[in-house]
C-alpha cells in the first residue's frame, strides 16, 4: 500500500535503530567500524567517509521521499551541485535557468569553466527557446533548472523540459529547495536528479547547512555514490539527525509557510507601497497555471519592489520581527537584498537583464502568526516612506 506523503515524512527511510529498537535513529559518530575480516564488514560500513548508519537513514528517506532510487548527503547543497557536476567532462556545455541560484552560477563561471565545461543563460520558462538551445548546440549535455526560480520565482514547465533534454540525451538536474518533495516532485515529472540546499526548508530550523540529492536510476546512484566517497564532501552525521528531525515536522511547516505567505502576498498586493510583486501563489502571475499543475503549494518565498519614494535602506533598517539575513526555509521570517546579498555573484549587467533590480526585496515567510509578520512589513514600509519626506 502506498503511503501519503505525511506519513513518509515520519516513516519512509529507515526510521528507527534495528539494533536497540530506538524510534530516532541514533547519531553514529564513528569514522571507522571493526571488520570481520579481511574484506567482510559487519553491517556495510568501513570507514566514516564511504558510509555512516545515521547519514544512511536520511539518505534513505530522501530517495523515498523524492521517489528516486538513491539518496546522498553532503555538506552543503553547494558541495551536492558540486559533485553533481562530476558527472561531466570537458567540452560539454550545460544550461542553466536564468533566474538559478547565484552560488550554482559562481560554480559553473568560476570554477568548471576552467575545466571546459562551458554554461549558458537560458529563459527554461520559454521551452520553444530552450528546445532551440538544444537543437543549436550539440554540446549541450546538461539542463540545471529551478522551478519557482529565486528571487523573482519564474516557473519552468518540468515535464516539458525533461521531455526536451531527454530528446538530446542531456541530463535534467533540478534544484528543488524551495518546493521540496512535500510540494513538488520533479523526478516524476521526468527530471535525472533532483537536488536540495537541505539548509532550507528540508532542515526547516535555520541550524544546519547540508545538501541532498535524489536520482531516479542505479546507474546515476553509482557514478554519484563514487563521486561522493571520492571527492568526500559528505554530511556529518550530528547534521544528518538534525535533518532526519527537521524533515519529519516538513508537511506541518510547509502548511503554514503556505498559508502565511499567501496573507503576506496578498497584504503587499494591495499596499499601495509595492509596485511588483512575484508569487507563483498568485492568480496573475507569470506561470501560474503551469506552477499549479506541477506542485501542490506557492511556498513561503515573496519578492516585491517598492515604489520609488521608498528607501529600501529604511526599509530593511526597520524591520524587527523579520531578521535581515541570507538563507530561507526557517521557521523564522526573513528578509533579503537578492542584488547584493544571494545573487552578488551575478555581475550586475546579468541581474539587470534577468530582472533582479537592486530595489527588490525578497522575503521567507515564516511560520509566526501571520498578522505579525504583515504588522512589521507595514511599519517598516511607513518607516521607509517618512525618510524621503523629511
Ligand atoms: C536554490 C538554492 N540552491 C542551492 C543553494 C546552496 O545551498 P547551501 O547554502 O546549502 O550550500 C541555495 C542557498 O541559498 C539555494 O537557495
Amino acid at each position: 500500500m502506498r503511503r501519503h506523503i505525511n506519513t513518509n515524512l515520519i516513516h519512509a527511510g529507515i526510521s528507527e535503530d534495528e539494533l536497540t529498537g530506538a524510534l530516532s535513529v541514533p547519531i553514529y559518530t564513528a569514522a571507522t567500524f571493526r571488520q570481520k575480516e579481511l574484506g567482510q564488514t559487519k553491517a556495510g560500513y568501513e570507514y566514516g567517509r564511504s558510509g555512516n548508519p545515521t547519514r544512511k537513514a536520511l539518505e534513505a528517506l530522501i530517495a523515498d521521499l523524492e521517489e528516486g532510487t538513491d539518496g546522498f548527503a553532503f555538506a552543503s547543497g553547494l558541495a551536492a551541485i558540486t559533485t553533481i557536476m562530476f558527472l561531466f567532462k570537458s567540452g560539454d556545455k550545460i544550461l542553466i535557468s536564468q533566474n538559478v541560484y547565484g552560488g550554482t552560477f559562481r560554480i559553473l563561471d568560476k570554477i568548471f569553466k576552467n575545466f571546459g565545461i562551458s554554461y549558458e543563460f537560458s529563459d527554461t520558462s520559454n521551452l520553444k527557446l530552450l528546445a532551440q538551445k538544444f537543437s543549436r548546440d550539440k554540446s549541450v549535455k546538461g539542463l540545471i533548472i529551478e522551478s519557482p526560480a529565486n528571487p523573482i520565482l519564474s516557473i519552468t514547465d518540468i515535464a516539458g523540459a525533461s521531455k526536451i533534454a531527454k530528446k538530446h540525451d542531456a541530463l535534467i538536474i533540478v534544484d528543488n529547495t524551495f518546493m521540496t518533495p512535500y510540494l513538488q516532485k520533479p523526478l516524476a515529472l521526468g527530471a535525472d536528479i533532483v537536488v536540495h540546499s537541505a539548509t532550507k526548508y528540508l532542515g526547516g530550523h535555520s541550524d544546519v547547512i547540508a545538501g541532498l540529492v535524489a536520482v531516479k536510476n542505479k546507474e546515476l546512484a553509482e557514478k554519484i555514490k563514487f563521486y561522493q566517497n571520492a571527492a568526500g564532501s559528505v554530511l556529518p552525521p550530528i547534521d544528518s539527525w538534525l535533518l532526519i528531525r527537521g524533515i519529519k515536522t516538513l508537511g506541518v511547516r510547509l502548511d503554514r509557510h503556505n498559508e502565511n505567505a499567501e496573507y503576506i502576498a496578498k497584504f503587499l498586493q494591495n499596499h499601495k507601497a509595492v509596485s511588483e510583486i512575484y508569487y507563483p501563489g498568485l492568480k496573475n502571475s507569470k506561470g501560474y497555471k503551469i506552477h499549479k499543475k506541477q506542485a501542490a503549494g506557492s511556498g513561503g518565498i515573496i519578492s516585491f519592489i517598492l515604489k520609488d519614494n521608498y528607501d529600501i535602506k529604511r526599509f530593511f533598517d526597520s524591520l524587527k520581527l523579520i531578521a535581515l539575513a541570507e538563507s530561507l526555509g526557517g521557521v523564522e521570517s526573513l528578509a533579503c537584498h537578492p542584488a547584493s546579498m544571494t545573487h552578488a555573484s551575478i555581475p550586475k549587467e546579468i541581474r539587470d537583464k534577468i530582472g533582479i533590480s537592486e530595489k527588490m526585496i525578497r522575503l521567507s515567510v515564516g511560520i509566526e502568526d501571520k498578522k505579525d509578520i504583515a504588522e512589521d512589513l507595514e511599519q517598516a514600509i511607513k518607516n521607509a516612506a517618512r525618510r524621503l519626506r523629511s
